[in-house]
Parts: structure tokens; C-alpha cells; sequence
């Protein structure tokens, strides 16, 4: 093997590879196994490391718009823009307001949720999301709240 050609052979593997790695990526994605969308939570009061139980940010500005903006990203997929649910999730206009709203939306927030059999039908977000992130959401999904 000349030289030249030893690099068309390594290149060839590297596209290989490369093909793969794509190929992979977009499988999970048929999974709903999406990557979530880091929020920036900038301007609002850092939260320490334990989690609260009720929303420290209620009815605050920047935590709305971290919210808006987070909830965009990750959730309206299958929430449905504007938290108005297209069918295929629950619609979380109709979460309960305050504490007991609160927390279930942290328990599902943070664990995701699975059907019987395992397979994920809304992914976990604690390990990708700050609370920061989290609390933001809320704020803004309440923001919306329907009875
Ligand atoms: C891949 C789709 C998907 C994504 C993305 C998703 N969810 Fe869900 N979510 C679901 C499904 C499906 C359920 C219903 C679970 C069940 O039946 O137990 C659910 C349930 C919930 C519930 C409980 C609602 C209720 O009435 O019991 C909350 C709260 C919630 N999701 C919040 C969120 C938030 C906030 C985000 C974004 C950070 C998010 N979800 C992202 C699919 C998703």
C-alpha cells in the first residue's frame, strides 16, 4: 500500500465511523430520547443544591422568561406551544396551582415518566436541568393556568 493510499483507507474509516455515530444519534432520536436544551437561568437567585418543594420564584419577571424559554425548548414538543397540549401529553394548563401543583410537576420533571413495560414516554430531566431551570418552568407553566 503506497502512502496515499493507506490515507484514503483511514479516511474511508473515520466516514465509517462518522456514519455511524449519526446513524446512532438519530435512532435515539426516533426513541424520544432527545438531548435536553440547556436553560440559562442568569439573573435569577441561585437555589443551592436541595431541592425545594414549592416554587421559589412565583410570579417572578426572569423567571418567567428562563421559564418561556426553557419550556420551549424541552417540553413543548409534547406539551404543545404555549402549554397547550396537542393530545399526545398531558395538557399542564390543568395542573393544580401551588404546593400540590408544585410537586408533582418536580416529580415528573425530574424523574420523567415510563410506561408499564419501561419504555420512557417523557424523559428525566434531573442531571441535565438545575432546579433554577426547573422552578423557571413552572413559574411560567403556572403562569398559564387553566381551571
Ligand atoms: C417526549 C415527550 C415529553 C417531553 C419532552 C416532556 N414530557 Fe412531560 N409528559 C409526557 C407524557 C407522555 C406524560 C404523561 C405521563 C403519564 O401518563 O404518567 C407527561 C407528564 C408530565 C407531567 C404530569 C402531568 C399530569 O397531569 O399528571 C408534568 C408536570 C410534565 N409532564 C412536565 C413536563 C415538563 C416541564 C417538560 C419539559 C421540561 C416535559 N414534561 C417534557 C411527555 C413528555
Amino acid at each position: 500500500m503506497t502512502l496515499r493510499n493507506v490515507l484514503i483507507a483511514l479516511s474511508a474509516g473515520v466516514m465509517l465511523a462518522a456514519g455511524y455515530a449519526v446513524l446512532g444519534a438519530s435512532e435515539g432520536q426516533a426513541h424520544g430520547d432527545v438531548t435536553p436544551q440547556a436553560v440559562d437561568v442568569t439573573g435569577l437567585d441561585p437555589l443551592g443544591p436541595e431541592w425545594r418543594t414549592d416554587n421559589p420564584y412565583g410570579g417572578n419577571k426572569r423567571a418567567l422568561e428562563v421559564g418561556s424559554s426553557g419550556y420551549n425548548q424541552n417540553c413543548a414538543r409534547c406539551h404543545g406551544l404555549q402549554v397547550i397540549s396537542g393530545g399526545i401529553a398531558p395538557d399542564l394548563r390543568y395542573l393544580e396551582k401551588g404546593k400540590i401543583g408544585d410537586e408533582w410537576f418536580m416529580t415528573r420533571i425530574r424523574g420523567g415518566a415510563k410506561k408499564q413495560d419501561g419504555t420512557t414516554i417523557m424523559p428525566a430531566f434531573e442531571g441535565f436541568l438545575p432546579q433554577e431551570a426547573m422552578w423557571s418552568i413552572r413559574t411560567y407553566v403556572e403562569s398559564l393556568h387553566q381551571d
